[in-house]
């Protein structure tokens, strides 16, 4: 079976005895930060030694840094992919060299026998959720929403798309009458609702921002400052990810609610790796983390607080 053959492939392994490449975007956003603090702070924990690489939005980056990581015969490779296409042949030589990889909380469009397992978010239902929450707070009133969407390409920038639209569906008073890449960067957001709000008449027609992340959101809400607007009130927010200053603007009733996403992807991806390195226990192919939604009726301050610990 694929548990016996896992288990006849390696010998016995402790964490510490892993070399674990990393393959991370970049760090476009808090979150994103976050989650690289928490993969080393994880990896030294374990005794993991741990081989970085900042692909800086590139995916031909991620591709060199996999190659490299090959070439140097590391036990595992982690691996956030920028966008979900165009891994297929990157993941063969990987796979070839016997090195199995764990995708970290974005998915590919790829044959999962070429990769180990995946541990993300479910991207769609995050979208579902915020949709759902303006839904719910608009309560029938017309709304015209405008949409900041992640990174061209991305699984979360396609599947949070998805998951919005799902819940609004058949709500014929929300529309969507702006949709734009915000690139998951505070400046492109400001930059993109700056935009918005001009050809919106100054921001007059819009009723809510629903943003891919906290990052673009926290950006276009001091676009909508600069416009004489205010945000969360003249204009609602609705974003996703609960990074600490999220929860900032919350509690200065400048941001509405957002959807959380645990920056700690490396703790489950070790541990199904030292499971499967150990004792050759096949994970799932897809290990899912919980999403949870936060209003400003959840003590935006103290969730701020506890946040600031957590690898931000
Ligand atoms: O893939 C997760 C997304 O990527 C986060 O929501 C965003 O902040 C990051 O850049």
């Amino acid at each position: 079976s694929a548990t016996i053959l896992a288990a006849s492939m390696f010998s016995a392994a402790s964490a510490a005895d892993l070399t674990v490449g990393f393959s991370q975007i970049g760090s476009e956003s808090g979150w994103r930060a976050a989650e690289t603090t928490l993969t080393k702070q994880q990896a030294e924990e374990r005794g993991i030694d741990l081989k970085f690489a900042d692909a800086q939005q590139k995916q031909e980056n991620q591709i060199k840094a996999l190659r490299s990581f090959i070439a140097q015969g590391v036990d595992a490779i982690l691996m956030a992919p920028v966008v979900a296409t165009g891994w297929d042949e990157v993941l063969q030589e990987a796979k070839d060299a016997d090195i199995p990889v764990i995708l970290l909380d974005r998915k590919v469009d790829a044959s999962d026998d070429l990769y180990l397992t995946a541990v993300t978010s479910d991207t769609v239902h995050e979208g579902k959720v915020a949709g759902q929450w303006l839904v719910d707070t608009v309560a029938g009133k017309p709304c015209n929403v405008v949409e900041l969407q992640g990174t061209t390409g991305s699984s979360p920038a396609i599947d949070r798309k998805k998951g919005f639209e799902e819940a609004i569906a058949g709500h014929d008073n929300l529309k969507i009458v702006r949709s734009q890449t915000g690139d998951f960067t505070r400046t492109k957001g400001k930059e993109v609702m700056e935009s918005f709000l001009k050809a919106e008449d100054g921001g007059k027609n819009i009723c809510a921002l629903y943003a891919h992340n906290d990052d673009m959101a926290v950006g276009a809400i001091q676009a909508i400052k600069e416009a004489g607007l205010k945000p969360g009130k003249d204009i609602l927010v609705v974003s996703i990810d609960s990074v600490p200053d999220i929860f900032q603007a919350m509690a200065a009733g400048e941001a509405n609610a957002t959807v959380e996403l645990t920056p700690n992807m490396a703790g489950p991806a070790f541990d199904a790796l030292e499971a499967y390195r150990k004792d050759g226990k096949v994970p799932p192919k897809w290990i899912q983390t919980e999403s949870k939604l936060y209003t400003q009726a959840d003590d935006p301050m103290k969730v701020y607080e506890a946040k600031k610990g957590l690898g931000y």
